[in-house]
């Protein structure tokens, strides 16, 4: 038999999005037993349970007053912008020219790609985050390094090389319409292990007609391929993109006349789209990465969580650093209900822990193996409590409902809170100072 990890303590998952704690798609036990065997959940038990089963709690690995909580997904993230987090003083067009192309342009070392990529990895454990659709550069290299990286740690990743060969910086154009590179690449990385190829052109403004339709090609000959892109985050760079492509009805049709609107789609931000572009992207069945912290860093916008759901546009969560503050899908997700809070909307925590989990996992046609912590899905998980030494400690020690300590762990100490990562069985991260 192969051997078995048993790990103790309150556990969460959902198996649908909730609304409210007495849902049936949470699914919670006060004290439980998760049992992991070859990179599996093998079992999800209440301690009675895996007593009456003939487990022995000595066996089990005491992790409470921890709460165990699917691994995050981020679905939208730069791991080139890592260093340029937090960089002062512009929206989004002044900010890529000014903060994020130059970073880029470091990528052209590759040594520095390969260091940055082990360190990317790193961070992702640390924040809990265990799959993570990601935004790389135009250099092949650093797509290798990434991926590199995500294998040598068995870690779900979703990457692939920039598209651009227009208005960016001269060294960080495609020559050709990138294809072939990107073909080499998907032809080396897609399907192995747990890695998958994500077609990505940056946004319109950076691609003509021609890249954008050798990237739909492309697409349509790889079902199970990704297309991953920007999409209507600023009025500035709507107003360019619609002056680019005078013959577009709208953003979304840009994308969709090259076939790049499918149900492997995924758009960052989507906050000024129009009615009949959430409509467009629901026929595709493309999703809508939700970027709070981005949106309000660079002043992008709000976006409506009812407007996407009233259109039954798929989303998931994006930390989008380095335009995002903060790897911490905890504290993405605190800035999603700040976002909602002056849309005068309501994001409940549950349904806020269920975007940054099974939320995103479904955004990217994965919920059938990550995102829920029941047999037979694979093994990545987070351990969450309060934190070690800090007043959040102390009042999140005294929670009076699952919504209260949700609540408190998206406000109160969000970066402190990740005590543990598993990634495919594998214990990555393990906090310094015990709760
Ligand atoms: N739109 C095109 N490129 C980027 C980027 O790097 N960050 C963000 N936030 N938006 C973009
Ligand atoms: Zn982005």
């Amino acid at each position: 038999m192969s051997e078995r990890t048993h790990l103790r303590g309150a556990v969460l998952s959902f198996t649908a999005k909730p609304d409210s704690e007495n849902h049936p798609a949470v699914h919670y036990l006060e004290d439980g037993v998760v049992t992991l065997a070859d990179g599996l959940i093998h079992g999800v038990q209440s301690v009675a349970q895996f007593q009456k089963h003939g487990g022995k709690l000595q066996a089990a690995e005491d992790l409470r007053p921890g709460l165990l909580v699917p691994g995050f997904v981020d679905t939208h993230i730069h791991y080139p912008q890592m260093d340029i987090v937090a960089s002062y003083g512009a929206r989004l067009l002044d900010w890529l020219d000014r903060h994020a192309y130059p970073a880029e342009q470091r990528f052209a070392d590759r040594a520095h790609a390969v260091q940055q990529a082990e360190l990317f990895m790193q961070r992702l454990f640390q924040a809990g985050t265990t799959t993570a659709m990601t935004f790389t550069t135009v250099h092949p290299h650093a797509t290798d390094a990434l991926f590199t990286a995500a294998a040598a740690v068995n870690s779900r990743m979703i990457a692939g090389k920039v598209l651009m060969n227009r208005n960016a910086p001269a060294d960080l154009l495609d020559k050709t319409d990138g294809n072939r590179e990107n073909r080499l690449l998907l032809e080396r990385w897609h399907g192995q292990g747990r890695l998958a190829y994500a077609i990505s052109p940056r946004f319109a403004i950076t691609s003509d007609e021609g890249q954008l339709a050798a990237a739909g090609r492309l697409l349509q000959r790889h079902p199970g391929v990704y297309l991953h892109s920007h999409i209507s985050e600023h009025p500035d760079e709507v107003a360019a993109t619609l002056k680019l492509f005078p013959h577009a009805e709208h953003y979304v049709d840009v994308y969709a006349r090259h076939g790049l609107v499918t149900d492997h789609s995924l758009f960052a931000h989507g906050i000024h789209l129009r009615d009949e572009e959430l409509m467009r992207l629901h026929e595709g069945g493309a999703g809508i990465a939700f970027c709070p912290s981005s949106n309000l860093f660079l002043g992008s916008g709000l976006l409506s969580l009812q407007r996407l759901e009233a259109y039954g546009v798929t989303m998931g969560v994006g930390s989008d650093v380095g335009g995002g503050t903060r790897m911490s899908m905890l504290s993405t997700a605190a800035e999603g209900y700040k976002v909602a809070q002056l849309n005068g909307e309501n994001w409940h925590p549950l349904a806020a822990m269920y975007a940054i989990t099974r939320g995103g996992a479904a955004a990217l046609n994965l919920e059938h193996k990550i995102g829920t912590l029941a047999p037979g899905f694979e093994a990545d998980l987070t351990v969450l409590d309060a934190g070690p030494g800090s007043a959040a400690e102390r009042r999140a020690a005294t929670p009076s409902s699952l919504t209260d300590r949700l609540f408190k762990l998206l406000f109160l100490n969000p970066e402190g809170a990740v005590s543990r990562t598993y990634v495919a069985g594998e214990l990555r991260y393990q906090r310094a100072i015990a709760a």
